[in-house]
């Protein structure tokens, strides 16, 4: 049987409908995107500078699909990290046309193609090449939570540490963090005041502090009531605006404030 007979069979069983026409499925449209990016090669810069870049894209391509395309096809040189392409590693938060979002997360038909589409690092990070920055302030704010459970006990009959479903969806939010960085880095308190832990650490610390099987939540209250903690937080919401995996930010740091001033989870 040839291919094409094949592919019509297949078209009719869908649904039980007859589907004659490819199109029916809905076409993939192309369409001329133009990026300007906010470069920085610290070898040759003294200050970042804009290029802008065309570049063909299909309605199913990514911000982080153009990247790739100007990346493999016009200036290899553009320096980007990304890893999973799907939304799960979180390496591709950048800000994109003034908005801090996954790359691999926010599709060209999306945005406004008639105007330009604006690509720059995240803010608030030491800058390092291009989209790149340094990661480490912020991964040394959420080491200084303890975001890992922390049991004194053993394990009932050495096993497993039972928690009921009710206990779990305590906390059920703030186990979908992706380390991403897009909400610390649209918090415009960790911008202009260098000593906030900011709210993606403040999410790793819920995590634990509202896990019935973790015996150190207090310790960790305690951490988050100095002056680099939760305190500084002014209910901005940027945060739980930016956060690609839908997490209410904004919320988990008030259950933390009023943990606090309650003086247990
Ligand atoms: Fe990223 Fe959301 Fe985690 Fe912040 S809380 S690091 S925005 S996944
Ligand atoms: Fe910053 Fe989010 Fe608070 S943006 S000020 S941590 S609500
Ligand atoms: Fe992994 Fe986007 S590349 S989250």
């Amino acid at each position: 049987m040839a291919a094409t007979a094949v592919a019509d069979e297949t078209l009719e069983a869908v649904g039980g409908n007859t589907i004659t026409d490819a199109a029916e499925f809905g076409a993939v449209q192309e369409f001329t995107a133009t990026l300007i990016i906010r470069r920085f090669d610290p070898d040759v810069d003294d200050e970042p500078r804009w290029q802008d870049f065309d570049v063909q894209v299909y309605s199913t391509d990514r911000v982080l699909d153009a990247l790739h395309k100007i990346k493999w096809e016009i200036d290899g040189s553009l320096t980007f990290r990304r890893s999973c392409a799907h939304g799960i590693c979180g390496s591709d938060a950048m800000r994109i046309n003034g908005r801090n979002r996954l790359a691999c997360k926010t599709l060209m038909k999306d945005l406004d193609l008639t105007k330009p589409i604006y690509v720059e690092a995240i803010k608030g990070l030491p800058l390092e090449k291009d989209l790149v920055v340094d990661m480490d302030p912020f991964f040394a704010a959420y080491r200084e939570v303890n975001p890992f459970l922390v049991a004194h006990s053993e394990p009932e009959k050495g096993k497993e540490r039972r928690q009921s479903i009710a206990a779990r969806e305590i906390f059920d939010d703030t186990t979908k963090c992706i380390l991403c960085a897009a909400c610390t880095s649209s918090c415009p308190v960790f911008w202009t005041d260098g000593q906030y832990f900011g709210p993606a650490a403040i999410v790793g610390a819920h995590r634990f502090i509202f896990d019935d099987r973790d015996d150190e939540a207090q310790v960790r209250l305690d951490i988050l009531n100095e002056k680099e903690g939760v305190w500084r937080c002014r209910t901005t919401f940027n945060c739980t605006e930016a956060c690609p995996r839908g997490i209410q930010i904004t919320q988990a740091i008030a259950e933390v404030k009023q943990a606090i001033m309650r003086g247990r989870p």
